[in-house]
């Protein structure tokens, strides 16, 4: 992916993610955004999309796609237009399933795409808007790396570094 900015950012624990994720939630552009989380197992990629589905007004249970490979949400609050697509690409193993199962069809539409183990689909996802590199650190805090390869993705950006 050509990476036109980069942002540095440290989350000493969950309510630093939580902050990050509202402060996605207000911007405009989110919307229509394709989105890349990566990080091992456990960094925090769910995490970081419940705490953003919640910012967006979901008020249900947040599934992990962990085993459907796709869960979605409409957004009530905005008119029928904000579709949310929340994949988890861990288990995704047939390319076959990349055209039966519609994937290709919701990531040339609009709506917010939010992808788990992009590197499990890679070849068929296009570029992304924006990734979000998560580490857990010794102390349990979190480093992440946040890229942006599209004009989009740079609206997506904090102001600052170490802080959103
Ligand atoms: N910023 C943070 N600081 C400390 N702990 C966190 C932070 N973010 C998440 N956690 C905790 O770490 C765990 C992360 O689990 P989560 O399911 O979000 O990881 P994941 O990256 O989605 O893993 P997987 O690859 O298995 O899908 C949760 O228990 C969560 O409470
Ligand atoms: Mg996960």
């Amino acid at each position: 992916m050509r990476i036109l900015e980069t942002r540095l950012l440290l989350w000493p624990d969950e309510d630093a993610c939580a902050e990050f994720a509202r402060h996605l939630a207000a911007c405009p552009d989110l919307l229509n955004a394709s989105i890349e989380l990566h990080g091992s197992l456990g960094a925090g990629k769910t995490s970081l999309v419940r705490h953003l589905l919640r910012a967006l007004g979901v008020s249900g249970r947040i599934k992990s796609p962990s085993y459907a490979v796709l869960e979605s949400y409409e957004l009530a609050e905005h008119g029928g237009q904000g579709l949310v697509s929340h994949f988890d690409f861990y288990r995704f193993g047939d390319p076959r399933e990349w055209e039966d199962a519609g994937f290709r069809d919701i990531f040339a539409a609009p709506g917010l795409k939010l992808s788990e183990w992009p590197e499990k689909a890679a070849g068929m996802l296009p570029p992304a808007d924006l990734q979000i590199c998560i580490e857990a650190q010794d102390d349990d805090s979190r480093r992440v790396e946040l890229k942006a390869g599209t004009e989009l993705g740079l609206r997506l950006l904090p102001r600052s570094e170490l802080g959103a």
